[in-house]
């Protein structure tokens, strides 16, 4: 199943982007998805303390709350951030547990040696924000910011929702379009998700079925020659698949399984 974390930034439990997030949470998990909802409010985060304790490990030794989230990120497909705009970036909040994440830059960039822009995304970000103002450049910076933040999460950002002139609580409620539009957005990055999954996971049979049986030429125990072919499986699940096998009638013989490999006698 698709996991996303989805993280509410705003100190306002039920303000502008608390609406919009609380939408695409219901859009994601109406696609399937599986959402833990994360209200950085009621979290106790310490800022980075910038002591680096994390240069060994690439793991932040500040014990507190951040520790779950962090857990909760690595195991994601998906994360949806939403945050308001606060002297144009986001919200305190939001830049505490972001900068926390120095620790994943360090295991990352330092101990990992990735280098910069040559890596795979492996999950996808949905942004949303709203700020009281109209002006252009108001999303310019948070979208820096976020863009580098999910980098160290070797997330992608997927959409961005922003909103402009909606400044007090409950201003979202005169636009139900954004409302639909949040909405909308949890569901398609839910079944994006959920795409690219079963294309990973038909390319990983095809490699499967392709790449790792092993045709052998064996002496039996009465001294005949036999083909034995061995299909290696790394996990359990794709013992299904060797089954397939047992239709082509390669050659003559019997299927023995193991827990992990198949062989053909
Ligand atoms: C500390 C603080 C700083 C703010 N700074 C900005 C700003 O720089 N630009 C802006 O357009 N709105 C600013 N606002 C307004 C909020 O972005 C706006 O009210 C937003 O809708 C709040 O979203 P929320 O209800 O999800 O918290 C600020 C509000 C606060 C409390």
């Amino acid at each position: 199943m698709i996991k996303i974390v989805a993280i509410y930034g705003s100190p306002r439990m039920k303000g502008n982007t608390a609406l919009l997030l609380k939408q695409a949470v219901k859009g994601a998990r109406e696609a399937g998805a599986h959402v833990e909802e994360i209200f950085l409010r009621n979290l106790k985060i310490s800022p980075c303390l910038e002591i680096y304790g994390c240069k060994t490990t690439g793991r932040c030794v500040i014990q507190d709350d951040f520790q779950k989230v962090q857990n909760l990120l690595l195991a994601s497909d998906g994360i949806m951030l939403a945050s308001p705009i606060f002297f144009y970036t986001v919200s305190a909040h939001t830049k505490i547990f972001m900068d926390r994440c120095q620790s994943l830059w360090v295991k990352k960039y330092w101990i990992d040696q990735v280098q910069f822009g040559k890596w795979e995304p492996k999950r996808k970000g949905l942004f949303i924000s709203a700020g009281a103002t109209k002006g252009k450049k108001l999303f310019e910076g948070p979208l820096l910011t976020v863009r580098f933040f999910l980098d160290v999460l070797d997330a992608e950002l997927w959409r961005t929702l922003l909103y402009r002139g909606l400044d007090f609580e409950g201003d979202i409620l005169k636009h139900p379009e954004y409302l639909t539009e949040a909405f909308e957005a949890g569901q398609a990055l839910a079944r994006t998700l959920a795409h690219q999954e079963n294309l990973m996971t038909t390319f990983l049979r095809l490699i499967f079925m392709v790449g790792v049986i092993s045709p052998l030429t064996i002496e039996n125990s009465f001294g005949i020659k036999v083909n034995r072919m061995i299909f290696s499986c790394p996990a359990k699940s794709f013992e299904r698949d060797s089954i397939l096998l047992r239709k082509s009638s390669m050659t003559e013989g019997c299927w023995i399984r193991s827990s992990r490999q198949v062989h053909w006698i």
